[in-house]
């Protein structure tokens, strides 16, 4: 089978298609052929050795410290079940899935192999696969984050970055959980927030949300800029700040803002787990969540969704087709 290989960290340019053998399913695994895939911003940090400030050594601890452990990346998928191990009973053959194989990726291949028991689902009608593909990234982290800053129905929240994978999930999930929904993006992608569900909508090119005099119960940061000591005076009291993009020095005041003020600081890694995608599956299956998609590249074209990727201005998802929808 052909799959795209990191063999060192660097430029999309480093990424190289080989020919690998094919997996073979083991007694609780069934072999997917993969439909749709994406890149999304963590693909492109594992292959750049792009980390937050103060994690890269760590982030080498953990993938590899000259060139990733797994050299396959790709967290999500979406295909179709063309082989099972005998001890299989969810799934079978010419079943339509979607996994989320987080840290283990692999998927930027043709096949992969998973066990039946992990993030791994039947396809909800009305998805296409590219969806399909799309939906856990964005949807599992922000339903995580979500989680953690106790959103109740009614509280105002502001999404920084609202427009990208994890903020568009963020601003439909926030909004079905009974969320007023502030979303900051920039000119061209205002309307979209109001679409998917905004009540109100921060163009970062016109305004500094931190200056508005406004507060909010909620705000949650996936671009990285809105530490805490730029976004304390726009918390209410009680408020939860999220950040879903943090450096080391952003995550240290946490214990200590806990301890001296009503504010709570929540970061670090998302903990997804099998019950989210289970929520997240049906979220979709009602068309209350829908992953928003960027643009489709096919299979070959993989380095230029990484280049795209790498400019930080994606809406939503980028996917890879290897069976065109
Ligand atoms: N903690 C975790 O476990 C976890 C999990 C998943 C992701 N993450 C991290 O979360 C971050 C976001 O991930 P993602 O996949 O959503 O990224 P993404 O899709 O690449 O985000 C791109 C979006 O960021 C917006 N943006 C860029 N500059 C902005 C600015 N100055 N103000 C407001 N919006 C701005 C862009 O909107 P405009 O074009 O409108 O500017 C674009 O739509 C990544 O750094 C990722 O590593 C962390």
């Amino acid at each position: 089978m052909k799959a795209y290989v990191c063999e060192r960290y660097g430029a999309p340019e480093v990424l190289t298609v080989q020919e690998r053998p094919q997996p073979v399913p083991q007694d609780r695994e069934v072999l997917i052929k993969v439909h749709a895939t994406t890149v999304n911003s963590g693909d492109c940090r594992i292959r750049a050795l792009n980390a937050p400030y103060g994690f890269r050594f760590m982030m080498r601890l953990v993938l590899g410290f000259r060139k990733p452990r797994q050299p396959v990346l790709g967290t999500e998928l979406a295909g179709e079940v063309v082989a099972v191990g005998k001890a299989v009973q969810r799934f079978a053959v010419g079943d339509r899935v979607l996994a989320f194989t987080s840290m283990a990726m692999g998927c930027h291949a043709e096949y992969r192999c998973l066990p039946e028991d992990g993030k791994l689902m039947p396809i909800p009608a009305g998805l296409s696969d590219a969806e399909a593909a799309s939906l856990c990234f964005g949807g599992l982290t922000a339903l995580s984050f979500l989680r953690r800053g106790r959103l109740q129905p009614g509280e105002r929240i502001l999404i920084n970055g609202a427009a990208g994978t994890v903020g568009s999930a963020l601003v439909q999930l926030a909004r079905h959980q009974g969320g007023e929904v502030t979303a900051v993006c920039s000119t061209t992608n205002v309307e979209r927030m109001y679409a998917l569900g905004a009540a109100q909508v921060i163009d970062y090119t016109r305004e500094d949300f931190t200056q508005r005099g406004e507060r909010w119960d909620v705000i949650a940061d996936t671009v990285g800029n809105a530490p805490y000591r730029r976004s304390k005076s726009a918390l209410n009291d009680g408020g939860r700040l999220l950040l879903v993009l943090a450096s080391l020095p952003d995550m240290l005041p946490a214990p200590w803002v806990a301890l001296t003020t009503r504010h709570r600081i929540i970061a670090g890694p998302v903990s997804d787990c099998v019950a989210d995608l289970h929520i997240l599956v049906e979220l979709a299956q009602a068309g209350v969540y829908r992953p928003e998609i960027d643009r489709c590249y096919p299979f070959e074209q993989m380095i230029d969704a990484h280049r795209y990727v790498d400019g930080g201005h994606k809406r939503g998802s980028v996917v890879i087709e290897l069976l065109p929808d």
